[in-house]
């Protein structure tokens, strides 16, 4: 194959990634039942690890307390490589109408079997909250389901991706978001977790060191289509205020599309 598209050059690039670090796409040349098909089935099956946790990102809290994040009535939200569904849920509690979407078939098929948790903070939404709806598709190479939305939110799916599939990533992000709609995202942070080292050094090592560092400029840079709104450390969490997630190693970021 000689390469003539923009998919086809992507694809090759892909196989710069086949040590299998590469963890945003199914692995064609193993058996299905090989963990690395699905390397979150492996993650997230470990009773202990954090991204099983049932809590919201500390940013969506600060950012709904804010006022930077509307209540959900009459809104539809998206969670991109929701993993257990945590943030979706919570989304669902201030009452979007939320749909999260997984490539790892384990991920969905443990979120669905989570119900939303009552929540117990002032400003929930009152009565029955109905449950997200979730979907497998791989973002960076399937249509993303259910249209436009107006909030899409990302924790931790981003920054996984190699340096050539955030072309990919920004078109899937255009897809789904609508003219005016916020976009939040949560990656690693320089100095704390991820690699800083560049794209090219990335693409000739061929391999992804368990995710990529991303500075609040750096996001504005690969997002410089949209309009920043904040950006920076995850806050932490206030005493007294409703459980957050919270990791020191972690930056956030919100975005809203013009128009
Ligand atoms: C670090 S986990 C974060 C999970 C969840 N957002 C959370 O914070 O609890 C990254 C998630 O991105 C998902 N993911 C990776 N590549 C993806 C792709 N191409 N399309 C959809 N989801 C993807 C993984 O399956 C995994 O669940």
């Amino acid at each position: 194959m000689r390469v003539a598209t923009l998919e086809q050059l992507l694809d090759t690039l892909d196989r710069l990634f086949d040590d299998g670090s590469d963890w945003t796409r199914r692995n064609p040349r193993e058996p299905v039942a090989d963990h690395r098909v699905d390397h979150w089935a492996e993650l997230f099956s470990r009773p202990d690890h954090p991204l099983t946790s049932d809590l919201p990102d500390s940013n969506l809290v600060d950012w709904r307390r804010r006022g930077l994040l509307p209540g959900g009535a009459g809104r539809t939200a998206l969670g991109l490589g929701c993993g257990l569904g945590r943030n979706t849920r919570w989304l669902a509690r201030q009452g979007y109408a939320a749909t999260g979407i997984d490539l790892s078939p384990y991920a969905v098929r443990h979120a669905r079997e989570r119900s939303p948790a009552p929540d117990s903070t002032s400003d929930a939404i009152p009565g029955p909250t109905p449950d997200p709806i979730y979907a497998e598709c791989d973002l960076l190479r399937e249509a993303i389901p259910g249209g436009l939305y107006d909030l899409v939110y990302d924790s931790g799916c981003f920054h996984h991706l190699p340096p050539h599939r955030r072309l990919s990533y920004r078109t899937a992000l255009a897809s789904c978001l609508k003219p005016g709609g916020l976009f939040g995202i949560c990656t690693f942070a320089p100095g704390r977790m991820g690699t800083e080292a560049d794209d090219l050094t990335l693409l000739r090592r061929g391999r992804l060191e368990g995710g990529v560092a991303y500075s609040p400029d750096d996001l504005r840079a690969v997002f410089a289509d949209l309009e920043p709104l904040d950006g920076g450390p995850l806050p932490s969490p206030e005493a007294g205020t409703e459980p957050v997630f919270w990791m020191d190693f972690l930056n956030a970021a919100l975005f809203r599309r013009p128009g």
